[in-house]
């Protein structure tokens, strides 16, 4: 039997999915790591986290399986985008990673404008400058802790200072490299005129490779330490969303995706470059080779959830563990017992401020129209459905850019929630699909080192030939009326709001 894995090294931890050379998912194992918030705004994790993390997930997925080593013919991985892992000249880690939904970096945005002009940021790297990016961080770095820049030798992102540690070579894969603002995303190179406005040196970009180019293999002390077999090719694969998109099949025209993990996702394929017109609209480089992908980015989706669930969910996490159940699905039943509109109660889920549309690291999250009568269900149900109002912001701006579907196919961990896919479907008016898999980015990362290692003729090809529909939510015309009306409540608000989160802002410093 041959297998090919994916390692998919995300903002709560690394996954690790083994798939058949079929392209059957066979199993994954997820091992947890820490993430840390220093201060309002600011989010960083370990990368040293995310290598112990990863030789975790290996050595379970190996041992639950039962897989021989050898026969794992290829490894691919994918990552959380734009967080940036600062490099030493001995490859060292120099300070803790600056993560995608960190909002420190306002200033850097507005110099990176000045610096380097719309028109230049617009025609190469094809986006605006948003405090997630990565290069906003290292003029971060160079202002703030000059000691750190310094020492900077090489810039890499999550997934690619894991490759690194797997197979000692520095590189960085395309997908992911959009993701850095220094990338001239057309001609898949990186952007020496970017590069040279903000006065920062090539030398610490790395070379290059296509997603599922032969990156690196397998070396002896890594051999040593997982079991893996030394020598075992390592693909570029992808950035996460990138990865989603072709482990949900979001490789033609028209099919777009949903992806309700830490972050919310809504994307959708481009077959060729398509400037953005919607400010925050993101568009990068797909990890199918010359495509393009289009999306928005809610950075507080599942977080929202999460955070609910860590602070007021306490007695759901209790009885869950009693009757193994998982709380958020106790949470979930709650919300069940709400209405559509959560009895007049609006949740904005800007918890880390708002990347689409607002490109707003200030904002935060906000429950209007609280009252004496709402209890905890209705909260629950009202973070579900802000989630919702924030993706009918991206839907608009997808719209205007020309994306005329008529459904998203749903991935993440919050897809499991049915409640939610029927919400965002009402909220949308579009059809909400599942596939006969939601392993998204761990499975795009897995066909990625099938197709470099010769399984596979194409990506796309693949994961379409994998892939079937397997239960659709149509909107709920009852739930759609009142999404209408609140939708315009909701989409009040942050203009109403705006002046106070300066003013917050400042007050904290
Ligand atoms: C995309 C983004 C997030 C992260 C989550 O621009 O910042 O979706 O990729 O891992």
């Amino acid at each position: 039997m041959a297998y090919m894995l994916g390692l998919d090294i995300g903002t709560s931890g690394v996954k690790a999915l083994l798939v058949k050379d079929t392209g059957m998912v066979v199993g994954s194992a997820l091992q947890e790591y820490p993430f840390h918030s220093p201060r309002p705004g600011w989010t960083e994790q370990e990368p040293e986290d995310m290598w112990q993390g990863t030789i975790i997930a290996l050595g379970k997925v190996l041992t639950k399986f039962g897989v021989d080593p050898k026969e794992i013919k290829g490894i691919g991985m994918s990552g959380q985008m734009h967080s940036s892992v600062f490099l030493d000249s001995n490859a060292q880690v120099i300070r803790p990673a600056i993560l995608w939904n960190d909002s420190r970096t306002t200033k850097q945005c507005r110099d990176m404008e000045a610096l380097v002009g719309r028109d230049l940021l617009m025609s190469e790297a094809c986006n605006p400058a948003l405090e997630g990016f990565t290069a906003p961080k290292i003029l971060w770095l160079r202002e703030n802790e000059p000691e750190n820049f310094e020492k900077l030798r090489w810039l890499v992102l999550p997934k690619d200072y894991i490759r690194y540690r797997l197979t000692s070579e520095i590189k960085m894969e395309i997908s992911d490299a959009a993701g850095t603002l220094l990338l001239n995303v057309k001609e898949r190179t990186w952007s020496r005129r970017i590069v040279d406005k903000l006065d920062l040196s090539m030398e610490i970009l790395p070379p290059l490779v296509n997603s599922s180019q032969i990156a690196g293999e397998i070396t002896a002390e890594v051999a040593e330490l997982t079991g893996l077999v030394q020598g075992t090719p390592v693909v570029g694969g992808g950035a996460d969303n990138a990865c989603g998109a072709v482990g949900s099949g979001i490789v033609q025209t028209g099919r777009a995706m949903i992806s309700l993990g830490t972050s919310g996702v809504m994307l959708a394929h481009l077959d060729s470059p398509s400037l953005p017109t919607g400010g925050t609209i993101h568009m990068f480089n797909h990890a199918v080779t010359n495509k393009f992908y289009m999306m928005g980015v809610v950075l507080s989706a599942g977080l929202s959830y999460r955070w609910f669930r860590d602070e007021l969910g306490q007695m759901e996490q209790i009885v869950g563990a009693q009757l193994d159940e998982d709380a958020y699905s106790l949470l979930t039943q709650q919300a069940s017992l709400s209405g559509p509109g959560s009895q007049g109660l609006v949740f904005l889920p800007y918890l880390t401020g708002e990347r689409t549309p607002h490109g707003d690291g200030n904002a935060r999250g906000v429950f209007f129209g609280l009252s004496a009568s709402h209890t905890r269900r209705d909260m629950v149900r009202a973070i579900l459905e802000g989630v919702g109002f924030a993706f009918r912001d991206s839907l608009l701006l997808l719209r205007n850019a020309g994306w005329q579907g008529g459904a998203v196919r749903c991935i993440g961990g919050g897809a499991k929630a049915k409640l939610w896919r029927e919400i965002i479907a009402s909220i949308l008016g579009l059809q909400v699909q599942t596939l006969n898999t939601d392993e998204g980015p761990g499975l795009g990362a897995a066909l990625l080192a099938g197709v470099g290692t010769g399984m596979f003729k194409d990506p796309a090809e693949a994961s379409d030939a994998l892939l079937t529909v397997t239960s659709t939510v149509d909107p709920n015309q009852e739930w759609a009326k009142v999404y209408r009306d609140l939708y315009s409540i909701y989409q009040g608000l942050y203009p109403a709001l705006k002046p106070m989160y300066v003013k917050l802002a400042n007050i904290n410093g």
